[in-house]
């Protein structure tokens, strides 16, 4: 029986993935793992039994990963579970930048108590008018979980649709529809398209990458999207583009002083992941991660240890164990098993931190399962099987 507690409300229909082999516990004392969305965790003191955290979102800066590490405590994160939240919103977003939704809207609440509203909208609409976005130039700055979506969506609405990303990954590249343009250098996408959209993560080499130089080469009355990270764009650049009719409109998902109450300037109040599926797919994905860490010992989108996933254990017995990534490693347990044979064998390792999967023949007598825990490098071994 394994025991979990969650430190913030998670969804339901995630928490109906445990079976009754799990029970909820209210205390962290008692829990093998935790499910978590926002709570901070970085003062907590962590119970040695807890071998499992599991953040149901995608920053994990609430969680001292760290520490956790240290403890021998895997801590997962739920990547591209809300991406179809985000492509959604960025959407509404070139719509809303495509037309005036938001000035016209505004002009109708306005005309609240006129008898004449009909006849007088009649009238006013020409101020609102827009174009469409079928047809256009949609350039795309990061093809990964959320910008493959985006992608696949412009077309079926009949927009062009350029890709950038020098690092993409084999399942992004198989996803992507083959109607989209592979671009290999980012300058193409500014020169060609009428909307932008960037996706990537905040990383020292994505900081500002949209900076003037970038806008400069732009089209005039490009539309500039940033549902990703604020700091991904010079801003104040941008505010500069628009004040010069450069740029159209800049849509952003992060309020800040930079932005708020600018011309040309969209901005929801980071909105792209907050709706009932993303949390409930959030939730799902959560729970799925910890059940196949601890069932199998599988390690799937963990931020502090390594991906390992050798599939359901086929042995009589499977050990994991957390370790240092130092040399030496795997001869010391084979000399401490030497009396067992190890029937399948998986490490990995990510930065500091190792992880190995041990699939034996036969069952891990106590005495060497301390002598494997015993060793200065390891941080935690657990019979998984
Ligand atoms: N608005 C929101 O509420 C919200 C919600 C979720 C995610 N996000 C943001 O969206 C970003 C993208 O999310 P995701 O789930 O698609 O991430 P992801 O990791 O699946 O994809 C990011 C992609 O960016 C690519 N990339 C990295 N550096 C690049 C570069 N220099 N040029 C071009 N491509 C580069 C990577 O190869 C990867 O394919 C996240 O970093 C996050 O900050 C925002």
């Amino acid at each position: 029986m394994f025991r979990y507690t969650c430190l913030n409300p998670i969804a339901q229909v995630g928490l109906n993935g445990f079976d009754d082999t799990y029970e909820k516990t209210e205390a962290l004392a008692d829990a093998d793992a935790v499910l978590v969305r926002s709570a901070k965790m970085h003062e907590m003191e962590l119970p040695e039994k807890l071998c499992a955290i599991a953040r149901a979102g995608a920053g994990v800066n609430n969680i001292p990963l760290e520490k956790c590490a240290d403890q021998g405590i895997v801590v997962f994160n739920t990547p591209g579970a809300n991406a179809n939240g985000v492509k959604e919103l960025v959407f509404a977003g070139m719509l809303l930048a495509a037309r005036d939704i938001i000035g016209g809207a505004n002009w109708v609440q306005s005309q609240d108590g006129n008898a004449d509203v009909a006849a007088a909208t009649e009238k006013e609409k020409k101020k609102f008018a827009g174009s469409e976005l079928q047809g256009k130039k949609l350039g795309i700055i990061g093809l990964g979980a959320i910008g493959v979506k985006v992608a696949n969506t412009a077309i079926h609405l009949g927009m062009d649709v350029y890709g950038y990303d020098p690092y993409i990954s084999v399942d992004a590249a198989w996803n992507l529809s083959r109607e989209i343009h592979h671009i290999n250098d980012v300058d193409e996408i500014y020169r060609q398209c009428d909307y932008i959209t960037i996706h990537v993560p905040l990383l020292d080499s994505t900081k500002k990458m949209i900076n003037a130089d970038a806008i400069a080469k732009m089209k005039d009355h490009v539309v500039i999207l940033n549902f990703a990270r604020d700091l991904l764009v010079d801003e104040e650049a941008v505010v500069d583009a628009i004040e010069a009719g450069k740029v159209h409109r800049y849509v952003s998902d992060f309020p800040n002083p930079t932005i708020v109450g600018k011309k040309g300037v969209i901005v929801t109040p980071h909105l792209g992941a907050s709706t009932v599926e993303s949390e409930d797919n959030c939730a799902v994905m959560a729970v799925k991660e910890l059940r196949n860490f601890l069932e199998n010992g599988t390690i799937k989108n963990s931020v502090n240890y390594p991906a390992c996933d050798p599939g359901v254990c086929e042995s009589i017995s499977r050990i994991a164990i957390c370790h240092r990534n130092v040399k030496g490693m795997i001869r010391r347990f084979t000399d401490i098993l030497s009396d067992t044979n190890i029937h399948n064998m998986s490490n990995a390792s990510k930065g500091d931190y190792a992880y190995t999967l041990l699939d034996l023949d036969s069952r891990v007598p106590e005495e060497m399962l301390s002598k494997i825990e015993e060793i200065e490098e390891v941080l935690r071994v657990r019979v998984v099987k």
